[in-house]
């Protein structure tokens, strides 16, 4: 799937773009029967919530689960991806993110880059997300908030939250997002959220300003992010563990658009078990 030369252009000014119902009912079933049993594993790709049991993100699940593998080299996910940032591109993270009903708790705002950047020692911000719904998408259990064209502003000052939630991140402070939502129109859209059914799909800039709130609501929010960086742009730094951070920079080969309801072979390497060394981390930088 490719992206139009409009498309191209509402992407360069508002920094996403959002495709409502792009994968079907029976596709996006494929994935979702493999969740439960996904997260029932007492690994430590399975980041809990800070004060349940609920899982907030499941990493690396298209190293361990057919289905998710699949949708790792899916064209509709990977081809726009590659209009944009005009490269071949790998894997840097693949995460499947909970935000369970009454349980989910917020993401603070933050850059996606800016963790990248940080931790990663990512080069440059030609890098970025897409993401499914796996859930429909409402405005009661936590929708991506967006502030529509920060990624104008390129890298902004952050600070790294470690107690928030369970999850440490390189968040922005609240004087700068009232600055952001402002320059954005303020009470006219300087706040979005792209809802719709399951299988609806965004793709969004690494530098774009983004948050979601607590799902207090009786309604999962299940999503995979598959965060893809330009094969040249690779991290420099494993201070992460490799089930978080990707260190396998190899192009990724797309397979045919039916792939989800079609039995292609896929490599699951991890399928019996992380080997030791994706949990080594270093302070090292690599060529
Ligand atoms: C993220 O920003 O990485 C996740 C946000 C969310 O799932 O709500
Ligand atoms: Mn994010």
């Amino acid at each position: 799937m490719h992206l139009s030369p409009e498309q191209l252009a509402q992407f360069d000014k508002a920094g996403y773009l959002f495709f409502p119902s792009l994968f079907s009912p029976s596709e996006v079933k494929t994935l979702t029967d493999a969740v439960p049993e996904l997260y029932s594993r007492k690994e430590a790709y399975n980041v809990r919530e800070k004060d349940s049991e609920s899982v907030r993100t499941n990493f690396a699940a298209h190293l361990i689960s057919r289905p998710f593998a699949k949708l790792g080299k899916h064209p509709r996910m990977i081809q726009p991806i590659e209009d944009l940032l005009g490269e071949q591109l790998y894997m840097h993270q693949f995460k499947i993110n909970g935000k369970m009903a009454f349980d989910g708790d917020v993401w603070q705002w933050h850059q996606d880059y800016g963790t990248w950047l940080n931790d990663d020692l990512m080069p440059t911000a030609r890098a970025m997300n897409v993401a499914i719904f796996l859930d429909d998408v409402n405005a009661f259990n936590g929708p991506l908030m967006f502030i529509p064209e920060s990624h104008k502003r390129g890298v902004i000052a952050a600070k790294h939250d470690l107690t928030t939630t369970s999850y440490p991140l390189w968040t922005v402070d609240n004087d700068l997002i009232s600055q952001l939502v402002a320059r954005a129109g303020g009470k006219n859209g300087g706040i979005i959220s792209p809802t719709g059914p399951a299988g609806s799909m965004i793709l969004f800039h690494s530098c774009l300003v983004h948050a979601s709130t607590s799902n207090l609501s009786p309604w999962n929010r299940v999503s995979v992010y598959l965060s893809l960086c330009a094969v040249s742009n690779h991290i420099r730094r494993h201070k992460r563990p490799e089930y978080i951070a990707h260190r396998n920079f190899e192009p990724i080969v797309c397979l045919p658009d039916d792939c989800l309801l079609t039995d292609y072979p896929v490599d699951v390497p991890w399928e019996h078990g992380v080997p030791a060394s994706a949990l080594e981390t270093s302070l090292e930088t690599i060529a």
